[in-house]
């Protein structure tokens, strides 16, 4: 029996709800097609986007978008995407495929596919290839009210009034596709361009964004936060979850040994020591944490569907990638005391998507089932918690994850991870200082290599678990191998 300890009298600090985020890039078919299809398009649309996308998204509880990319972001031209669209350059996007990008898809769009949305907007402007004039209009194009060239084209272009502009990154792995620069440069790059990014409504602050690091590179994160660290709100950090961890051959979606499962949830696990040594860096520059870190793109990466473009990143996704989404956000959750905003790259048909689609079809992931399960921590405060578990074979990543946080009206939201591909885990929770009334428990869990494929019935889905039987201060419970289980406690 597995011992599980929340203490509701250690209150750590609030979850924000968009850790719960997700990033939609100009990349294979995440906007064309899967997001966005055009007004004349046959598939049921708003305004171009589809309409079975954007409600799947409203459901799963989606709070901030993350736009245009990504490496395209470094390339990306706004004043290309603005207009008429018949009148709007096309270029090829040299990142993702080679693809003719005809801008349809621009500045406008993107705004209104937030509104449809009822998201927050992250929007990634290019340091790579872009100028600081560039950037700097196009905040002014977005976000002032009053009269100035932007604005007065913002209203050409059927816009009076603007928008809100919660987020913007300043450039995007600027030390690769963004422009391979080294830290000192791309720290004075970001000093400069920020400058720029001005905040020409009062109502609207913007919260700059400074590119951080690629995984482990905590030097790059030591120079920026040495030289910018008081001239950004955030920085991001990418890290990708390669099952074999070799770029070159990076492993199937859909066909793993069980070495590779596991290899793929110690490989996701690396998140923890990521978050907690950039955190250490973090710490002796800001140790009050007014900078945050933003993990803006994280997620499994195999190797493409044979047969589909190897510039678009499609890759299935199964009950394993639900697992390393569990565990990925408990780690979040545990550290939202610096961790403000995470999006999962990406939303649509790249990556691990949450959602998936085919001409007309959606599927939505196993991984989709996550995120809408715990949107209850949302804005919930996070409580100190502790659960025994065993390990994997790397002796570093626990076979059980959790996090467990508590929602105004003192509603105490707790989710576990069982990694085990064979082993259930009973596990007894006890909550200091507590008398329990009620409990309500959900649970996503399925065969490892269990997929939702289109025009199948789902295999992999939330549904309700009833494998717990209360006590006065808690409850014990049987967590299946390879599931995610949600427990609301009251
Ligand atoms: O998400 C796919 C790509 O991965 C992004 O464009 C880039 O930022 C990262 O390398």
């Amino acid at each position: 029996m597995k011992k599980y300890l929340i203490n509701p009298n250690q209150k750590i600090a609030k979850i924000n709800k968009d850790i719960y985020g997700t990033f939609s890039e100009h990349l294979g078919r995440c906007i064309y097609q899967g997001t966005y299809v055009g007004e004349n398009s046959d598939i049921p649309n708003v305004n171009g986007m589809r309409k079975d996308v954007v409600n799947a998204l409203k459901e799963m509880g989606i709070p901030v978008l993350r736009w245009p990319g990504g490496c395209f972001a470094d390339e990306y031209h706004w004043k290309d995407g603005i207009g008429p669209k018949q009148a709007r350059k096309k270029m090829i996007n040299t990142h993702w495929g080679g693809l003719v990008e005809d801008n349809s898809f621009g500045t406008h769009e993107f705004f209104e596919l937030c509104e449809q949305l009822g998201c927050d907007a992250y929007v990634n402007g290019n340091v790579g290839s872009g100028t600081v004039q560039e950037m700097s209009e196009w905040i002014e194009y977005i976000t002032f009210d009053g009269m100035s060239p932007m604005s007065e084209l913002r209203k050409k272009n059927g816009r009076e009034k603007p928008w809100k502009l919660k987020y913007f990154g300043v450039g995007n792995e600027s030390w690769g596709c963004g422009g391979n620069m080294m830290p000192h440069y791309y720290a004075d790059e970001y000093r400069r361009y920020q400058v720029f990014v001005r905040d020409y409504d009062s109502n609207n602050r913007i919260y700059r964004i400074a590119c951080g690091p690629n995984a482990f590179d905590f030097e790059w994160t030591d120079v920026l936060m040495h030289y910018a660290g008081n001239k950004m709100n955030g920085i991001s950090l990418h890290y990708y979850t390669i099952p074999t961890g070799d770029w070159g051959h990076k492993g199937a979606a859909l066909t793993y040994s069980d070495k590779e499962y596991y290899n793929t949830i110690i490989n996701a696990y690396k998140m923890e020591e990521l978050v907690r040594r950039h955190t250490e860096v973090m710490n002796r520059h800001d140790p009050e944490k007014r900078v945050d870190l933003i993990v803006d793109e994280w997620g499994t990466w195999y190797d493409v569907e044979e047969g589909t473009n190897p510039g678009f990143l499609y890759q299935q996704s199964t009950m394993r990638d639900a697992l390393v989404a569990g565990l990925t956000l408990n780690i979040f959750n545990k550290h939202c005391d610096r961790v403000r905003m995470a999006n999962i790259a990406q939303t649509v048909n790249v990556l691990q998507s949450v959602i998936l689609t085919d001409g007309d079809k959606m599927v939505l992931t196993p991984t989709y089932h996550i995120f809408k399960m715990y949107k209850e921590h949302s804005e919930n405060t996070l409580l100190g918690s502790y659960l025994t578990t065993d390990y994997l074979e790397d002796k570093i990543t626990p076979v059980l994850t959790e996090s467990a946080s508590v929602k105004e009206d003192g509603t105490i939201v707790s989710t576990i991870s069982n990694a085990s591909l064979t082993e259930s885990q009973e596990i007894k929770c006890q909550i200091a200082d507590s008398v329990v009334s009620s409990i309500e428990a959900r649970i996503v869990s399925a065969d490892a290599r269990a997929f939702n494929d289109f025009d199948k019935e789902p295999a992999v889905f939330e549904k309700e678990f009833t494998d717990f039987s209360l006590l006065s201060d808690g409850f014990t419970a049987t967590i299946p191998p390879c599931s995610v289980v949600k427990f609301i406690v009251k």
